[in-house]
């Protein structure tokens, strides 16, 4: 197993759990949505602004392939990763997949913390209702693409950390 990608819905965590586990692992920690500022050196709001969901989903694709293209990384991805599905078939058989999910009023408290325009709205509607439309499009995606699901709504990030590490582990023996 080259990688560890973690996928799921915004604000579940992945980059906060990312780091860390990069951390112990002495992976190097790579963050798609990062990648995409860095690559079109802007950030995903003025992205979605200017250009469409349609142009970043193209940009997410491009770097999702570059981060998965050298081992020994743990990979954070956008909430809609998981989107493109025929790159996701071959990331899924060629890595190690942990799907964070948390419950909606977990996500929704973490959503509705979140700084202005930080988030672009994916469908314009509320947050909780966008959550439930999204998720029920999403949910059997994650499912489908994952090797491991990890609840991190209901332990802190040591434990989600910890969780993924022995799973891992017990995988390259
Ligand atoms: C998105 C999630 C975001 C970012 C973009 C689209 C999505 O990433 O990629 O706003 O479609 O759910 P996070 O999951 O890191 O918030």
């Amino acid at each position: 197993m080259c990688n560890i990608v973690l996928i799921g819905y915004r604000a579940v965590g992945k980059t906060s759990a990312g780091r860390l586990l990069a951390h112990h692992l002495e992976y190097d920690f790579v963050d798609t949505d990062h990648l995409i500022c860095e690559m079109q050196a802007t950030t995903v709001a003025e992205i979605v602004e200017e250009q469409g969901w349609r142009a970043f989903r193209r940009y997410e694709e491009e770097a999702l392939r570059a981060a998965v293209s050298r081992p020994r990384r743990v990979i954070s991805t956008g909430g809609g990763a998981v989107l493109h599905q025929e790159l996701f078939e071959q990331i899924w058989k060629q890595n190690f997949v942990v799907w964070l999910r948390a419950d909606l009023k977990v996500l929704g408290q973490r959503l509705a913390m979140a700084k202005e325009g930080e988030r672009p709205s994916l469908t314009g509607a509320s947050i909780i209702a966008e959550m439930k439309d999204v998720l029920e499009q999403r949910t059997p995606l994650y499912r489908r693409f994952s090797h491991l699901a990890v609840d991190s709504g209901k332990q802190d990030i040591d434990s989600v950390v910890a969780e993924i590490t022995t799973a891992y582990a017990a995988l390259q023996q």
